[in-house]
């Protein structure tokens, strides 16, 4: 099988390369990335090498490129994880999400159609489904939940889902839609919440917490959602989606209290700041059909995933002091220069 894996120099599509290059040796993977920001060829450095294995660098909106690489390589399969993914970002700057995220994804559809495969995936977020209230721990996302997005990212990600499936009901091409939780583990970006605290703590520098820290995401161990998208490419039926998530609930504060301790530091670390405008409450799935219809259950349990996420990043501690040297501190810099301490709790 030939698999284009689009966005595999960033965090999720950077760990998914390496899960199949291990987990299926008889695959070749062809990573088409762009090398935004948030792409790093270092991610992929040890599999460069490795003769099933090709990187090639564009943008997925650009049409031509896309064309020829298709053209070219005959792929059987579409993963695409190529986005802008940061919300705060997408508040900050919304036009390159609606480029990205929607353009090139119409992009790559127009390309399946025109070249034929077997499989189209779509990596999407349960930020689609908007947020739930904190106060109703009873509620789930379900895939039936209506779309219904807060930030500029998760709109339009929920646009991109939607285009999808237009095109699996207009032109019957063969997609499926994932729709996972917050992941956490090795080669994330430092600008999320749980790599942001690892650095900062390592750098001594305080943990900008948004508001009082109350809202809730549900966290996966990166290689759970890998494991789950290789299942829906292989076994999920087209035309469906399906959300991942572990049931792991947690408040920001719970997670960034974990993350704190396995660092041997406490709350004296944390600086409360402004809330994030429009920030999501709660996100919550139900991953029932992922069990039911496909076996998948989540293998890492939070404590051991953030053991081993902590234990990644003091181990990798060039990788990610490239990313926040040079632009990063641009970045960190507008977006929390006269944000820290506006909040007291
Ligand atoms: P990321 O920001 O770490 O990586 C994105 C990658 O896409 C980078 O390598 C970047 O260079 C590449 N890219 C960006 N624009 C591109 C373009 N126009 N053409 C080609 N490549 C481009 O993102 P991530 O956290 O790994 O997320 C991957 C996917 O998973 C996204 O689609 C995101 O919406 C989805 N997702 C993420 C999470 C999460 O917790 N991070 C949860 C659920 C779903
Ligand atoms: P993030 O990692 O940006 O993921 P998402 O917004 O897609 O869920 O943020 C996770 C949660 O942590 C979210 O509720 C916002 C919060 N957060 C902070 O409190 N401080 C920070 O510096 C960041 C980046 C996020």
């Amino acid at each position: 099988m030939k698999i284009i894996v689009t966005g595999g120099a960033g965090f999720i599509g950077g760990n998914f390369v390496h899960y199949m290059l291990d987990k299926h040796p008889e695959d070749i993977i062809i990573c088409l990335d762009k090398l935004t920001y948030a792409g790093n060829m270092e991610t992929l450095a040890d599999v460069m090498d490795n003769p099933n294995f090709k990187f090639v660098k564009a943008d997925i909106a650009d049409r031509d490129a896309v064309y020829s690489l298709f053209e070219e390589e005959k792929p059987d399969i579409i993963v695409n994880f190529a986005a802008e993914s940061h919300v705060d970002r997408s508040i900050d700057n919304p036009g390159i999400f609606l480029q990205t995220n929607v353009i090139g994804t119409g992009v790559l559809l127009d390309a399946c159609r025109k070249y034929g495969i077997k499989r189209y995936h779509q990596v999407s977020t349960d930020e689609v489904y908007g947020d739930l209230p904190l106060d109703r721990p009873d509620l789930f996302f379900t895939e039936e939940t209506p779309l219904h997005t807060s930030s500029p990212y998760s709109a339009s990600k929920a646009s991109a889902d939607l285009l999808v499936m237009a095109y699996h009901r207009t032109f019957g091409l063969p997609a499926t839609i994932s729709r996972c939780s917050n992941n956490y583990g090795p080669y994330h970006f430092p600008e999320k919440l749980i790599p942001l605290m690892i650095a900062n703590v390592l750098n001594g520098k305080p943990v900008p917490v948004y508001g009082k820290g109350e809202n809730v995401r549900d966290w996966l161990y990166v290689e759970d959602h890998c494991s789950a998208i290789d299942l829906i490419i292989r076994n999920g039926r087209v035309g469906e989606v399906y959300n991942i998530g572990g049931h792991n609930e947690r408040t920001n504060l719970e997670v960034v209290r974990t993350v704190l301790a396995e660092l041997g530091k406490g709350d004296e670390m944390i600086t409360y700041v402004t809330d994030r405008p429009g920030h999501d409450r709660r996100y919550a799935i139900d991953p029932t059909k992922m069990h039911n219809e496909l076996g998948w259950l989540p293998q890492t349990k939070f404590d051991d995933g953030i053991k081993k996420t902590v234990k990644w990043y003091l181990e990798h501690r060039d990788w990610w002091e490239h990313i926040i040297s040079g632009d990063y501190q641009n970045y960190y810099q507008n977006m929390y220069g006269d944000r820290e301490h506006k909040f007291e709790k």
